[in-house]
């Protein structure tokens, strides 16, 4: 497996891999979730390449930035046992020589939902990956439906701009208690991690929206929406664990 930090050397290296590249772009602290989106990539095409890169346009709140969990060593290891060929590092500089001057913006939907509570955060997801794409050049690109209004984004950018990327979605992998894996689970204190699971488990409540996100706000969770949208019920909620809070995401299709 190859580690590469500088965008010009992973450009000569680009130039001399034959046959299908899949491409799983993250911001590292990988998990279960992460690990069936490489298994898939390795399974479909001859070479996987990973990036892990946190990407800063993307975060509205600078604390939830200097908080995003960093486990570099242990995500090299997996990335190794999957059968990873690549290992992008790229840094700020490289990433956005323009210093964030030229975006990629959607003006509907990402201003729902999620991207209603997070200013900008769609605008920086889709220029970081606008960008990964024309560095790696992948024939196929893997995200998980955990996000899936990304996903939802990324795909139709990828039509918007006739790119030559196949968007391929990966179910949400889940705890045996139904919690999504998320990077952000390992902030949540232990009585915060016991309740967690109540948030999926009422996202699949026949309920309407409304006295779902009483009933969450009655048990303690600080509901930011629940919302159906285009066949699927999406859900936000934050938790309080001590001295910080954990906001979870996480939809399900609706009944
Ligand atoms: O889902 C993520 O981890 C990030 O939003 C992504 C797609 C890697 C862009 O920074």
């Amino acid at each position: 497996m190859k580690i590469t930090k500088s965008l010009q050397a992973w450009r000569d290296l680009r130039r001399d891999i034959d046959g299908s590249v899949g491409f799983v772009p993250t911001m590292g602290a990988l998990h279960a979730g992460h690990a069936a989106l490489i298994e898939q990539s390795v399974a479909e095409n001859d070479v996987t390449v990973l990036s892990i890169y946190v990407n800063p346009t993307q975060f509205n709140n600078a604390e939830d930035l200097d908080n995003y969990p960093c486990t570099l060593e242990a995500d090299l290891q997996l990335a190794k046992r999957l059968g990873v060929q690549h290992v992008l590092l790229p840094r700020y500089r490289e990433i956005y020589p323009d210093g964030f001057r030229y975006r990629v913006e959607e003006t509907e939907f990402s201003n729902t939902l999620c991207g209603a509570h997070r200013p900008g955060h769609f605008t920086g997801v889709l220029t970081v990956v606008m960008k990964l794409f024309n560095i790696v050049r992948p024939h196929r690109a893997y995200f998980g439906e955990k996000d899936f209004q990304q996903l939802t984004l990324i795909r139709d950018m990828v039509d918007a701009f006739f790119l030559d990327v196949d968007v391929i979605p990966v179910a949400t992998v889940r705890e045996e208690d139904g919690l999504a894996l998320s990077s952000r689970n390992a902030r949540l204190s232990q009585a915060a991690r016991r309740k967690a699971p109540e948030f999926s488990r009422l996202l699949n409540d026949p309920r309407d929206d409304q006295s779902v996100a009483r009933e969450l706000t009655e048990r303690g969770f600080a509901v930011d929406y629940v919302e159906t949208k285009n066949g699927r019920r999406f859900g936000a909620v934050t938790m309080p664990c001590g001295t910080h809070d954990v906001r979870l995401i996480d939809n399900v299709a609706a009944g």
